[in-house]
């Protein structure tokens, strides 16, 4: 079977990849390429369908990004988006100047051609997505409008030449009927079959993998999360035992966590896989460390200098390791960088960060344009168990970031226990899957209790529960009064060193999920 391409261009929008994403849902193969991307690339992909992306510039800044104007005459139907609207009226022969009013946020759109087919089944008025600061004040000839909001156009087309576009953003959440709207751009106006599943992803990466490596020896740090599992098992699907994978304790795992994770990645997955328990030097790199970002460093340094061991001693024993996989997803690329230089850090987040340049390994990451519920998606078309495939998201820096003041071992046994009930009252209760994530957090804050008779002075834990879709925003979960209420009497009543019981009411932003 052919496979239908859309080609999306990239502008430099953070919503990039959620149009990749959208079209993904509905089972549409799409590549996302840089704008910048010669158009003899674009036509070597027979494109069904082209879209452009949104992005921070103006047509007019000196470094607007570059696309070959070319590509609106190849004759496969144009969605703009955006400052892809923008883009498609300056080279077509229209004008665009600095909107009087930026528009950003929420935003009412009255559609004014019921009749495009981009709008086919709409009603008259649509909430919307707007994030602009220019606008389109001449059409180029042959366009006509299709939409508008109360002070700016929010749509135009040219039925004949095939191309639409809209200055709003249909990808995004907060455009209830965008995933409408772009149904229409694949179905209606490119004729897409909607065929290509899950299925084809594996089979084409694992092809890819198989490629790109040729003999060589792959090796993957893995955490037994969803991410770098699903990783390793698609290189494992392409290159067998010529993968090795390595798991590191480093002493702020949950509760029985290494041996778990042994038992799933190797007993159930057939990985190859190397345990190394190195708690006591991380928790002797960790002693005496409050700052979180200290504590973050000292981690990754130290998970580096483990890691680096472990891999010369199989680059001696296989002759060679060339590739590193990593499960990297988009929203971790995301919240790494932006399009004009790096962010601000927030967190330092990538343990392995650092170790492909020194060890000279080249990165294999199946997974970098995916979100997290699409890698569930694979990894149960990859026959993986619920067990692995269902866990929330884990740090890196593990309990170290939930330990707020020093990380010692008693403290991490403390919090083991407290974050164990947690999740087990969150399982009995039947709400583990219907979270983002839940867990417990220590506190350095000491208050009295009293226990039978007895006066206690002990240790706050907070408990911490949101939903989130992708972990780049979040919203804390209003979890039932009676799962909280046996979630604070089990902690309480069990774990001794802490007397009293918080819940975490902070959504992100402005809070962050981990509390360091
Ligand atoms: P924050 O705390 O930044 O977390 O709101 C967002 C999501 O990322 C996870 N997280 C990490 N994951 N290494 C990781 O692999 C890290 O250093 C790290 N820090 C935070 C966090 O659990 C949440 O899902």
């Amino acid at each position: 079977m052919d496979t239908q391409t859309i080609v999306i261009l990239d502008f430099g929008s953070q919503y990039t990849q959620l149009i990749a994403r959208r079209i993904r849902e509905q089972n549409v193969f799409s590549v996302v390429l840089p704008c910048t991307v010669p158009l003899s690339d674009i036509r070597s992909l027979h494109p069904l369908g082209v879209i452009l992306s949104g992005g921070p510039s103006s047509v007019y800044d000196a470094d607007a990004p570059a696309a070959d104007p070319r590509l609106l005459e190849l004759g496969a139907p144009v969605l703009g988006i955006c400052y892809g609207l923008q883009f498609i009226v300056h080279h077509l022969g229209g004008k665009v100047r600095p909107a009087s009013k930026r528009e950003y946020g929420h935003a009412e759109v009255t559609i004014e051609d019921d009749s495009t087919p981009l709008f086919a089944g709409m009603p008259l008025s649509l909430q919307v997505w707007m994030s602009h600061g220019d606008e389109a004040l001449e059409l180029p000839p042959g366009f006509h409008r299709t939409a508008v909001t109360s002070n700016a156009l929010a749509g135009i087309a040219n039925e004949e030449r095939r191309i639409w576009a809209v200055q709003f953003h249909p990808e995004v959440h907060h455009t209830p009927l965008g995933p409408a709207i772009l149904k229409n751009f694949l179905f209606a106006i490119c004729g897409a079959r909607g065929d290509w599943t899950p299925a084809h992803f594996i089979e084409t990466t694992v092809a890819g993998i198989r490629e790109r490596v040729g003999p060589g020896h792959v090796i993957c740090a893995l955490s037994g999360g969803v991410d770098s599992s699903v990783a390793a098992v698609l290189v494992h699907r392409a290159i067998g035992d010529r993968l090795t994978c390595i798991f590191v304790n480093n002493g702020v795992l949950r509760k029985n966590e290494f041996v778990n994770v042994q038992r799933n990645l190797r007993d159930k997955l057939g990985l190859q896989l190397v345990a190394v328990d190195a708690s006591q030097r991380f928790l002797r790199q960790l002693a005496g460390v409050i700052d979180p970002e200290t504590k973050r460093k000292r981690i990754g340094q130290e998970f580096i200098a483990v890691f680096e061991d472990e891999a010369n001693r199989i680059a001696r024993e296989t002759g060679g390791v060339d590739w590193l996989v990593q499960g990297t997803l988009y929203p971790d690329v995301i919240e790494s960088s932006s399009v004009k230089g790096p962010s601000q850090t927030i967190k330092s987040h990538h343990n392995v960060g650092g170790l492909p340049e020194r060890m000279k390994l080249k990165l294999i990451e199946p997974l970098r344009d995916l979100f997290k519920d699409e890698v569930r998606r694979i990894g149960r078309d990859l026959g993986m168990p619920e067990e692995i495939l269902g866990r929330q998201p884990f740090p890196g820096p593990g309990l170290a970031v939930r330990i707020l003041g020093e990380v010692t071992p008693e403290r991490v046994a403390l919090l083991q226990e407290a974050d164990d009930i947690v999740v087990s009252e969150i399982k009995a209760a039947a709400l583990y899957s219907r979270v983002w994530q839940s867990f417990a957090v220590l506190l350095p804050v000491m208050s009295v209790g009293v226990m039978g008779d007895q006066r206690t002075y002990a240790y706050t834990a907070a408990v911490r529960a949101v939903h989130s879709e992708d972990g780049m925003t979040a919203d804390w979960a209003p979890l039932p009064h009676d799962v909280l209420k046996r979630i604070s009497s089990r902690i309480v009543n069990e774990v001794r060193g802490i007397n009293r019981v918080v819940y975490d009411i902070t959504s992100k932003p402005p809070g962050t999920i981990e509390w360091e």
